[in-house]
């Protein structure tokens, strides 16, 4: 499979907070192949193992969950209202297509809907709406209607955009953050398929990072790594009206190598470690300007005595939006480095 085409069937699947046996078995499909041992622990985390020549553990992370919203409420109209699952940016939720996934695995389209600008005063339309103030038109007419519908409280549901590519090498879907790094955690797995690895490798896809680094938690506890490298689809930010020093990182600059985010200072010797793999290898890369956004590293990092661990992100505009974008240099620039320093170790920073 084609890296777009991964990235493709892995942003478009359904994969909310909580919510994400459907991407995981995708995940578990594509990984499979790679690996000698696949297993789901209690909560959802997939954690793929490949033994390699030092029985020490190397966990790479990526998180599988999206973000998305679940319904809180059905009025006796059929009007859904709902609440998010991770952090939106709620002023431009509204006047989206929605995909609902009923108790039965169904999938249900919705709007989510907002009064039209004609019936609304000067005052109402210059303020945002309230997200406890929207909700969803799933095309039912009363709550039983809705229920016949399958649309009950708590059912997940998200903004669905389907993978494109707006200009060569540029794409865009809804969960680029963090598929991409799910993607690159597969590429990584298929390319050093052929070769021992140098340290026993965790691939460790984890559920609930939204929600707050949840499934690493409990991941990074069960896998007991030495070391660890967050996957991450990261804040781009290199757009009008964003000052340089505001900019989180910057797409076609390659993957960015965090320093520190708000949940974790990354050791100076892994920085110096991956910056040193990145030279070695000519590949560019860019550093993620402290201290914006958490990542599993912030739970990894603190996991039983302390685990060294870094971060390496796929520049992506948007996140946290309804849509997200990529450049396939940037993913492709990724999947080199992590390949690169997984061969590195551990004598790079053990
Ligand atoms: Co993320």
């Amino acid at each position: 499979m084609q890296p777009m085409e991964l990235l493709r069937e892995l942003s478009d699947a359904f994969g909310v907070s909580g919510f994400e046996d459907e991407v995981r078995e995708i995940l578990r499909a594509r990984v499979s192949p790679f690996v000698d041992s696949v297993t789901v622990d209690p909560l959802g985390n997939l954690i793929a193992l490949r033994k390699g020549k030092d029985s020490r553990v190397l966990m790479l992370d990526a998180h599988m969950d999206e973000v998305g919203f679940i319904v809180k409420w059905v009025d006796d109209k059929g009007y859904v209202r709902f609440a998010p699952l991770g952090g939106w940016d709620e002023r431009i939720i509204g006047g989206h297509r929605v995909v609902l996934r009923t108790r039965a695995g169904k999938k249900r389209l919705g709007v989510i809907g907002s009064a039209p600008p004609h019936i609304l005063s000067a005052e109402e339309r210059a303020k945002p709406i309230p997200i406890d103030k929207m909700f969803v038109d799933v095309g039912a007419t009363s709550r039983q209607e809705a229920s016949d519908l399958g649309v009950e409280i708590g059912d997940p549901f998200t903004i669905h955009y389907p993978f494109g590519e707006i200009a060569e090498g540029y794409v865009t879907g809804k969960a680029l953050d963090d598929r991409a790094g799910c993607a690159v955690l597969i590429e990584t797995a298929r390319r050093l398929a052929e070769e021992e690895l140098p340290m026993t490798t965790a691939f460790s896809f984890a559920f609930g990072e939204e929600l707050g680094l949840r499934g690493a938690t409990t991941a990074a506890f069960r896998i007991d790594p030495a070391f660890a490298l967050a996957v991450e689809g990261t804040i781009g930010a290199d757009m009008p009206g964003i000052a340089e020093e505001n900019q989180p990182t910057r797409l076609g600059r390659g993957p960015a190598v965090s320093v520190a985010d708000r949940s974790i200072v990354v050791s100076p010797k892994v920085v110096r470690a991956l910056e040193k793999i990145a030279d070695e290898n000519g590949i560019p890369y860019q550093y993620k300007l402290p201290t914006y956004g958490s990542t599993d590293a912030g739970a990894i990092h603190l996991t039983r005595g302390g685990v060294l661990s870094g971060i390496v992100s796929v520049p992506c505009r948007f996140i946290h939006s309804p849509v997200s974008t990529l450049r396939m240099n940037d993913f492709e620039n990724t999947i080199r480095l992590v390949t690169s320093f997984v061969r590195s170790l551990p004598k790079s920073v053990l």
